[in-house]
């Protein structure tokens, strides 16, 4: 086929997937698909509304109607503006709120069946490197390139602190950022439906102790060892 390539990058919350998918795809001229930004999306609308998490019913219909778009924006601190049903919730995403309530909307079969048609759809001609949870198990499973990125849970916390100090928002304990990323893991990890987990052919990466330029530079040059190989 006439297909692109696709690159997936899957892993727990923190691991610096968004950071190094956005460089990886600027280096290459591919385009970058945040997945977890559409589940936020979701998330954020069902809590406007004030749907109750548990409502399968209500929420199944909003993520089949919604309307998610994702555009690339000079914006430093947030280099895609997310769209839903035409509100800019670029910022709204990233609160507390919708960060604690996502893996419970996420968890979802339904949302996650409307969710994943539209990302294949955008995928269909490739040229993208697509970053989440099921990419590379679930969504693009005949991805060219299949990375799983990992930190421990100290290092993920300590990149969240810090986040949120660039951001200029409250400061949070890291006991307390631990404790939020140990428990979205676990949810991510256990659902049922296409849970959070490495694609047998993924490589995996441990981030521990390396820059964002230095995991960047592996997967390009995997890509490329890779694309020598077609
Ligand atoms: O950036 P961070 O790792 O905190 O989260 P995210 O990538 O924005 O994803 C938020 C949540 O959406 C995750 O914790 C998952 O519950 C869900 N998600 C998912 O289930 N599948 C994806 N492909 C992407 C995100
Ligand atoms: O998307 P995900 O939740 O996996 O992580 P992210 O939002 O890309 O990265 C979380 C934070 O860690 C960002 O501020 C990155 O700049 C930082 N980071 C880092 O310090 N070192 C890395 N090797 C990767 C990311």
């Amino acid at each position: 086929s006439d297909r692109q390539p696709i690159i997936a990058i899957d892993g727990p919350a923190g691991a610096g997937k968004s950071t190094v998918a956005r460089q990886v795809a600027t280096q290459l001229g591919l385009v970058y698909l945040d997945t977890g930004a559409m589940y936020r999306a979701v998330t954020w609308l069902v809590l406007q509304q004030g749907i109750a998490i548990d409502d399968d019913c209500a929420i199944a219909e909003l993520a089949n109607k919604c309307k998610i778009e994702l555009t690339p924006s000079q914006d430093i601190k947030f280099p895609v503006r997310v769209w839903i049903n035409d509100t800019d919730v670029t910022q709204a995403i990233r609160s507390i709120e919708v960060t604690s309530q996502v893996s419970a909307i996420a968890a979802q079969a339904a949302v996650r069946q409307a969710l994943v048609k539209q990302q294949q759809n955008w995928g269909k001609r490739g040229g993208l490197v697509a970053e989440g949870r099921d990419i590379g198990t679930h969504v693009f499973p005949d991805a060219e390139v299949k990375i799983f990125l990992t930190a421990s849970v100290g290092e993920r916390a300590r990149r969240r602190q810090q986040d949120f100090k660039t951001q200029g928002q409250p400061e949070v304990s890291l006991e307390q950022l631990e404790k939020d990323i140990a428990e979205r893991d676990w949810k991510d990890s256990t659902r049922k439906v296409s849970p959070l987990k490495k694609a047998v052919d993924a490589i995996e990466l441990q981030t521990d102790g390396l820059s964002i330029s230095e995991v960047t530079s592996k997967i390009v040059d995997y890509y490329q060892q890779r694309l020598s190989q077609w």
